[in-house]
């Protein structure tokens, strides 16, 4: 009886004991055990998928671990997972300046998966699966080898800064489409902004599909057949510009050109591409930036080997000093910040650093402050006219983001502001002048013209209005026989209003003006 008993006891014991090591293996085991390397797949709704990846580790309800973009990892915070409910979020830090953005995923178990939602503030969520996968689908691919730095000739394209259109600051990713770009070209003409001299009309990212089996680059669904829109394009006299990242996946997540560099150039070439806008994306999780020279000279060495004229536009946001490199990897222009957003803010904060920089550019090579917001709806007209005469002042790029199929009276008078337009256009493509003090909010810009003439800009960033002045001493209109005589210096000089299309009448060794907040005064001074 005792020992049945004592050997019952042990069975007991030996259960519980079974039981006790047992059970967090088989939870292990089950699917609600979050732990482990997973896959974030989001269909793109072209045939496409964007994947991110995460490393979660689940202790309890709470669910640590990072996420991993492009080759930095970046920690997850606030993570649970209760009753099939996974919640986490990620604070990514990208561009230059640097932004955060904040995200929330929110996944529900099914069978093997979840089914995952990602919100960013003030953006739609963006749903898709998460799926078990291994830490090395999110390694980077092997690194090639990069060419010997030398200096490319010029291609002789680009004499003044680019004119055009880009899909991406109003459509991004999902609005773009060939139906879109066919519908933009029609615009470009019947809205008269190709007389004006905007000619390029140009697909951004999100137009890729896979490579076939030679390796060649494919569209995707959204752009059924590339070489056919080229030739839209062409038939109404505009030339059409492509977008693709030296890196094996675009900004977008989109397969882009790593190792493929010649075989896309081909491809573009072949479709009747006439401009490159090459984006440096994901090429960070295989070079440093002090590789970027020649990871963009491999590319301006392929264009080159087509034997098209491609004008060739660097985008890596403004860093390793591309201004001082930009013109010897064949780049016709190379953006000089981080990406320009619909507000005041953004276009002040880039518009107003680009000074120091001028004397980079030339005909040929231009610094590129990012693509025009113009009539895109958050900026006032002031505060447009304003983004339009200093891009105009800076000889910048004039790639119009919005949809030129719809646009206001008011849009269609600051985009197709001729006088405006001419002086971002001139000839001579001299650097700019910041006659005020740094960071005044009254600021000062002149630019010699081709013709004798100087383009005076006088910008308020002030939130309210502000009398600005500006000496003609200051900008080198002053004569000899005027300078002891300030009052006939002004005499001596005729000014235009580019705006009001009117001219002003002068007197006296300055000029002074009320700018409204925001606003500005752009004069064209030519002496007589
Ligand atoms: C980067 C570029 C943008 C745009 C997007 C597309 O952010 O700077 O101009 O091309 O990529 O993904």
């Amino acid at each position: 009886m005792k020992l049945t008993r004592r050997l019952g006891l042990a069975a007991l014991f030996a259960t519980i004991l079974a039981a006790a090591l047992l059970l967090p293996l088989s939870h292990a085991g089950a699917q609600n055990d979050l732990t482990g390397f997973w896959v974030f797949r989001v269909p793109t709704g072209d045939g496409n998928f964007r994947q991110s990846f995460f490393d979660l580790k689940q202790e309890g309800d709470t669910i640590t671990g990072k996420a991993i973009q492009f080759s930095r990892e970046v920690p997850i915070s606030e993570g649970s997972f209760r009753d099939g409910k996974l919640r986490f979020v990620v604070e990514f830090t990208f561009g230059n300046p640097p932004q955060t953005r904040r995200v929330v995923y929110d996944g529900t178990l099914e069978g093997d998966k979840l089914a995952l939602t990602s919100t960013t503030t003030g953006r739609e969520p963006v749903a898709g699966t998460l799926e078990r996968s291994r830490p090395e689908a999110a390694l980077p691919p092997p690194r090639l080898p990069l060419p010997e730095l030398r200096d490319l000739p010029d291609n002789g394209l680009a004499r003044t800064p680019p004119m055009g259109w880009n899909s991406w600051n109003l459509f991004a990713c999902r609005g773009v489409s060939d139906q879109l770009v066919r519908e933009i070209a029609d615009a470009m003409v019947s809205s008269g902004m190709k007389d004006a001299g905007y000619l390029y009309v140009n697909i951004d990212d999100c137009w890729m599909g896979p490579r076939d089996a030679e390796g060649n680059l494919t569209s995707n669904t959204k752009f059924p057949d590339m070489k056919a829109l080229a030739d839209y394009v062409h038939s109404k006299g505009l030339k059409i510009g492509i977008y693709t990242s030296p890196g094996p996946t675009t900004c977008q997540g989109y397969p882009a050109t790593y190792g493929h560099e010649e075989q896309d150039a081909r491809t573009f070439a072949a479709w009747g591409m006439d401009y490159l806008k090459y984006d440096w994306c994901s090429a960070g999780r295989i070079y440093k930036d002090e590789e970027m020279q020649a990871v963009y000279q491999k590319m301006g060495e392929a264009l080159r080997k087509t034997g098209r004229p491609i004008v060739y536009s660097l985008c890596q946001y403004g860093r390793a000093e591309v201004w001082k490199w930009g013109a010897k990897v064949g780049g016709n222009l190379w953006r000089t910040t981080g990406d320009i957003r619909d507000t005041w803010e953004s276009m002040d904060r880039i518009g107003f650093r680009q000074f120091d920089i001028a004397q980079y550019q030339q005909p040929g090579h231009w610094n590129d402050p990012d693509m025009l917001e113009v009539g895109n709806g958050s900026m006032t007209a002031d505060e447009y006219r304003t983004h339009m005469s200093l891009w105009a002042m800076l000889a910048a790029p004039l790639l119009a983001g919005n949809d030129l199929r719809k646009m206001s009276d008011e849009t269609k008078e600051i985009l197709l502001n001729r006088e405006v337009i001419a002086i971002d256009q001139d000839p001579a493509g001299k650097p700019v002048q910041r006659i005020s003090p740094a960071d005044a909010t009254a600021v000062v810009l002149a630019r010699p013209l081709h013709d004798g003439s100087t383009a005076i800009g006088l910008f308020n960033r002030a939130d309210t209005p502000q009398s600005i002045t500006v000496k003609w001493a200051d900008v080198g209109l002053v004569y000899p026989e005027s300078a002891a005589g300030g009052r006939r210096a002004g005499k001596k000089l005729r000014a235009r209003d580019l705006w009001k299309h009117a001219d002003v009448p002068l007197s006296g060794d300055s000029y002074s003006v009320t700018v409204p907040a925001h606003a500005v005064v752009l004069l064209q001074v030519t002496p007589h």
